[in-house]
């Protein structure tokens, strides 16, 4: 990329596909912000019926859908494929066989069509759904401005990103066991709750008392690292003791005071790292971000803007793919046709 483009950002129509996990999505955006449409086929029913994400299933799925997927989203941004200036795919991390469908699609359309290629890594696509806005709004609202502090929250991950720029990232701490959304997953099982499991525990949590149970809140002090298995097993024993005791479950109080549990840690850090690297604002991202007490919490509170991507633009979709490739492709990133996937790919 050329640093020397930096600050200069043209007008460009950029296609974004995605196919990391278990869902099929593709996205037209307008210079890098500006949504003209956003498909996304979920195979979460299919995924359903064996507690989680089954990666053969997914790859299947993807193939039987990716191209009806992109149609769609052409379609619906009423633009063809000659209207496009570059095609944005996931690169990874994310399951190999998945990864692979949609960087096959869109390597189909950038030869047939001679257009760049750019190759996204997925959390970085997190991020940038802050930068998006859907077309009807009209007016954009505010930029996210740098220095950023970034929480990101999702089904595989949790870290803690300090954005100085665009593109430039430094982590300054993560998960050291469960991601946050793979801690609402396995909780929601240990309750019975169905998969996916936040926005069962955020269901159950809405008539359930958040003070019903102190769960522990690891601080790891000194650290902008995050632990969430002990507050799993702490639920898992809570459970088991009051099963051996032939109690009733209150799943609606374990569920609530869980939440909070993980709402807790997460705004603390966030808010203790935005102070000490004197960040202007603050942005969350992933499909944990998506949850209401987490979000009412840091809307709350009045000491940073938080910029949280709308319901829609939480969990996996491909705008975010379509904005982070937007910056790449702006700053001059052009990715060669035997660009392989990533499965394994931290992002700084
Ligand atoms: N309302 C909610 N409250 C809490 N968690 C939620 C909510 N909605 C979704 N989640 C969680 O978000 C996760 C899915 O998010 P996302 O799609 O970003 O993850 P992923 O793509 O599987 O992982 P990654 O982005 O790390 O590769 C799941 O763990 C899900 O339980
Ligand atoms: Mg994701």
């Amino acid at each position: 990329m050329n640093p020397e483009k930096k600050g200069v950002f043209p007008p460009a129509r950029v296609l974004g596909i995605e196919t990391s996990c278990d869902e099929t999505a593709a996205a037209v955006l307008e210079n890098g912000r500006c949504l003209l449409s956003s498909v996304v086929a979920s195979q979460m029913d299919v995924h359903a019926r064996y507690g989680g994400v089954f990666p053969e299933v997914a790859s299947r799925q993807h193939i039987r859908t990716i191209y009806s997927v992109i149609e769609q989203a052409l379609l619906q941004a009423h633009i063809s494929l000659s209207d496009l200036d570059a095609v944005a795919v996931t690169r990874g991390p994310g399951l190999a066989g998945s990864l692979v469908v949609g960087m096959n699609a869109a390597k189909g359309l950038v030869l047939g069509r001679g257009l760049p290629l750019v190759g996204v890594n997925h959390i970085e696509g997190h991020i940038y759904s802050a930068w998006v806005y859907p077309a009807e709004a009209g007016s954009p609202p505010p930029e996210p401005v740098f220095p950023l502090l970034a929480l990101l929250v999702s089904g595989g991950h949790t870290e803690l990103i300090l954005i100085r720029e665009h593109l430039q990232y430094e982590r300054l701490g993560a998960t050291l066991d469960d991601a946050a959304g793979e801690a609402f997953d396995k909780v929601a099982r240990i309750l019975g709750l169905p998969y996916p499991g936040g926005p069962s525990i955020q269901k159950a949590a809405s008539e359930g008392n958040p003070r019903a149970f102190n769960f522990p809140r690891a601080r790891l002090e000194g650290s902008w690292d995050f632990s969430f298995s002990g507050l799993k097993t702490a639920v898992l024993r809570t459970v088991r003791a009051l099963q051996d005791e032939h109690q009733a479950v209150p799943v609606a109080d374990l569920a609530a005071s869980f939440q909070a549990a993980v709402v807790d840690v997460l705004y603390q850090k966030t808010m203790k790292a935005a102070d000490q690297y004197r960040v202007k604002e603050i942005l969350i991202g992933g499909g944990v971000s998506a949850n209401r007490a987490l979000r009412e919490t840091f809307l709350g509170q009045e000491s940073y803007r938080v910029h949280i991507p709308p319901l829609s633009l939480c969990t996996d979709n491909a705008a975010m793919i379509a904005a982070a490739g937007y910056y790449r492709y702006a700053l001059g990133q052009r990715d060669p046709l035997d660009l392989d996937v990533l499965p394994t790919w931290p992002l700084s």
